[in-house]
């Protein structure tokens, strides 16, 4: 009896709804064609590197009802890049190690004919050195960012968005009834996707995007016509990555080994600034975090996410390694993954929906 071909699966960066759903089609689509074996490696590659490594075999029991699941059942962390591994010393310092000569020979040992790596641009950033190095690495794009190029859709992002809505709903309610002006931040890193799908859901009055940094005297001007119209009350959706212009992004950088600068915090700064600029109405904000990351999927990023599992699968069985699953004019292609890593998935002056939020009356604070 032949041997089935072992896949190996892992999910890095930040969690994301529709993980679980990948990871089940993935399962599904191997025990259909039952010459594979699917594995997960605990905590992106983690797992593989750990002594004993921490992998499990995924079958289809483990998988079965998952899709509905937010979060990630392999887990995953933004702490365990192999090209720049933390090694913590024991005095809070942490130094740096390339683990990927033990990594290529902890998938030799394994006999892993192929890995699936399911993460955002950092993640596809360490698939592509990986393939280089003569790894069979398929990528899968996942971000509730929506921040790769080469892909139209992440799967979570939809999901995001519709959760950003859902609060935003919740906060017209109080702007109306106090005449208040209501600041919503909402995540995105450096794209400011998630802020303009919600502001065009939600009905915003201003949305404060990376990519057009905002002047406060714009935003004050705004706030200000719309209470002399007698529109008692504002709406305000910023997006985490946003700054003044001239001015800087506001956050943290993170001590713990973590590589990514800890964005947050600016919702509060155009609070205060507003409040220092004579604004009249009383401002509150709301910092929506994690939450959008969290819960159960939507259905679209449910089927997206299935979609694009089955379809990984599919580019395993084809061979076609250095590639990265991608969503394209409602079909999933594949792309070379040095290509889906080449560019940021920024709002550009001409995208069609930040024209339409212009035309319906929703200002950028530029
Ligand atoms: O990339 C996804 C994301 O949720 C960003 O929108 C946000 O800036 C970041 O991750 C938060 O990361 P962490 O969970 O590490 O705080």
């Amino acid at each position: 009896m032949n041997e089935k071909k072992k896949i190996l699966v892992t999910t890095g960066g930040g969690d994301c709804p529709g993980l679980n759903a990948v990871i089940r089609a993935i399962v599904k689509a191997a025990r259909h064609d039952g010459g594979y074996e699917v594995y997960g490696s605990i905590e992106a590659f983690n797992g593989l590197l750990s002594e004993p490594e921490r992998i499990v075999k995924l079958t289809n029991r483990k998988v079965s009802g998952i899709h509905v699941i937010g979060g990630t059942i392999i887990k995953t962390t933004n702490k365990g890049n192999p090209l720049k591994y933390p090694i913590y010393l024991g005095d809070g310092t942490i130094e740096y190690e390339d683990l990927t000569d033990m990594l290529i020979q902890k998938v030799q040992k394994y006999n892993f004919e192929a890995i699936i790596n399911i993460g955002g641009d950092g993640s596809q950033k360490i698939s592509q050195v990986l393939f280089e190095k003569g790894l069979n690495m398929i990528g899968v794009p996942k971000t509730i960012d929506n921040d790769l190029s080469a892909t139209d859709l992440t799967f979570g992002f939809s999901t995001a968005v519709q959760v950003a809505t859902d609060c935003f709903d919740k906060l017209v309610t109080t702007a109306e009834s106090h005449h208040r002006v209501m600041i919503m931040e909402v995540m995105g890193r450096d794209a400011g996707w998630i802020a303009l799908h919600t502001a065009i859901a939600g009905g915003a009055e201003i949305c404060i995007i990376p990519e057009i940094p905002y002047n406060l005297n714009t935003i004050l001007r705004d706030i200000n016509n719309r209470y002399r119209k007698g529109r008692g009350f504002v709406n305000i959706v910023i997006a985490e990555g946003a700054r003044p212009k001239g001015g800087k992004i506001v956050g943290v950088k993170a001590k713990d080994g973590d590589e990514n600068f800890k964005l947050g915090g600016v919702g509060n700064l155009l609070r205060r600034q507003l409040e220092a600029k004579g604004c009249q109405a009383q401002i509150r904000t709301t910092v929506l975090g994690h939450i959008q990351r969290g819960g159960t999927p939507i259905a679209f990023d449910r089927i997206l996410a299935t979609a694009m599992g089955f379809k990984a699968f599919e580019m395993v069985t084809k061979k076609e390694y250095g590639k990265m699953v991608s969503y394209k004019n409602h079909q999933l292609e594949s792309v070379p993954i040095k290509k889906a890593i080449k560019d940021y998935n920024h709002v550009a002056k001409n995208n069609y929906l930040l024209k339409t939020a212009k035309s319906i009356g929703i200002s950028f604070g530029d």
